[in-house]
């Protein structure tokens, strides 16, 4: 028997009907967690990323495509048993401060979700609640303190506190690096790294910052305007990006090797993405693209298998002779 992914969207499509027009947010993305993956989805602003996020958890209705979390259809779960779907997942938000009740303590933050699922007797909730600060590695005199006392790394660590104390199986967190300074990134990617490993999650994380993802993350998807432009195993991805814009975004990131450094070329991308009010017909890259060809500009490149990493939509990005730039 074969066990089925964490998560699988199957032409997820969320368009939003706004005053100026439709703007198609995410396009049909055909995404695949694997169970106990550390699952990277990293793109520009504005390329869905979030929407996308969101679309997995719950938080925002699919225009068309499907959902499914451990082979359950999302939609279907949460109708029918709203309270077990969210202890199978949970969302952590990128602001920390904004997902918690000013008015409560730590301790009251931590103890709330064992409460609405009517979890343990009192005794038993205090006691989780110990197991969730040291889990996260936070002291308990933190316990009586108001969320906005806290250091930005500690509140951060108490949303994933919060967010664990359901034991819930796949954590969905949308930049959650981003509102802290960057000394204090690297602490939080490492409990995050811990946490998986200790608990058996599935983590996927969405981050601007490749840096990041390419620390720790086992799988990654690379999203450009609404769709996928690549996606596959980190390690040979960011080794050997085959998608040019994948290239672009990676030639913006110091390497950690001198020598790499020495020679890394930077490549430039022009300007802002276009507007997803509008995305440009062909491969929605090709208007920033500096090797596109004619193709590219007329038809749009689906999908394909790029050897020993995963898979590209490039036009050239044909097996073994992808391009360089
Ligand atoms: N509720 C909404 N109504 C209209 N447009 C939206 C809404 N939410 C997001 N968008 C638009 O969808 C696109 C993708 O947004 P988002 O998912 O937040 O991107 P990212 O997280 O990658 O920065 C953007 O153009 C954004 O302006
Ligand atoms: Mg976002």
């Amino acid at each position: 028997m074969t066990t089925s992914p964490a998560i699988e969207t199957s032409g997820l499509a969320i368009h939003f009907k706004t005053a100026s027009g439709l703007v198609r947010a995410v396009d049909g993305i055909d995404l695949t967690v694997a169970r106990g993956a550390f699952h990277g989805i990293v793109g520009e602003s504005g390329c869905g990323k979030t929407t996308l996020a969101r679309a997995i958890v719950g938080l925002q209705t699919a225009t068309a495509g499907s959902v499914r979390i451990l082979g359950r259809d999302r939609t279907t779960w949460q109708r029918d048993d709203r309270k077990e779907f969210a202890r199978t997942v949970q969302f952590i938000f990128q602001d920390p401060l904004g997902s918690m009740s000013r008015r409560q303590t730590v301790g009251q933050t931590l103890e709330e979700p064992l409460q609405i699922h009517r979890l343990g007797s009192a005794t038993e909730r205090r006691k989780k609640v110990s197991e969730l600060l040291d889990l996260v590695a936070i002291p308990s005199t933190v316990l009586d303190r108001l969320p906005r006392s806290l250091s930005g790394g500690q509140r951060q660590r108490v949303s994933i506190a919060r967010a664990l104390a359901l034991n819930p199986q796949i954590l969905v967190c949308d930049e959650p690096l981003s509102a802290l300074d960057v000394s204090v990134r690297a602490q939080i990617v490492n409990l995050f790294a811990r946490l998986q490993a200790q608990l058996g999650l599935t983590i996927v994380i969405v981050a601007h910052d490749l840096a990041i993802v390419r620390e720790v993350c086992s799988a990654v998807t690379v999203m450009y305007l609404g769709k996928t432009a690549e996606e596959g195993v980190s390690k040979p991805l960011f080794a050997d990006p085959a998608h040019p814009y994948t290239q672009a975004l990676l030639s913006a990131v110091p390497s950690p090797d001198p020598r790499i450094e020495a020679s890394r070329s930077r490549i430039l991308l022009e300007g802002d993405p276009p507007s997803p009010l509008n995305p440009p017909t062909g491969c929605r890259f090709s208007t920033r693209c500096p090797v596109a060809v004619v193709q590219c500009r007329t038809a749009e490149p689906a999908l394909r298998l790029v050897p020993h990493t995963g898979q590209a939509a490039c036009h050239l990005a044909d097996s073994g002779t992808h391009p360089v730039l």
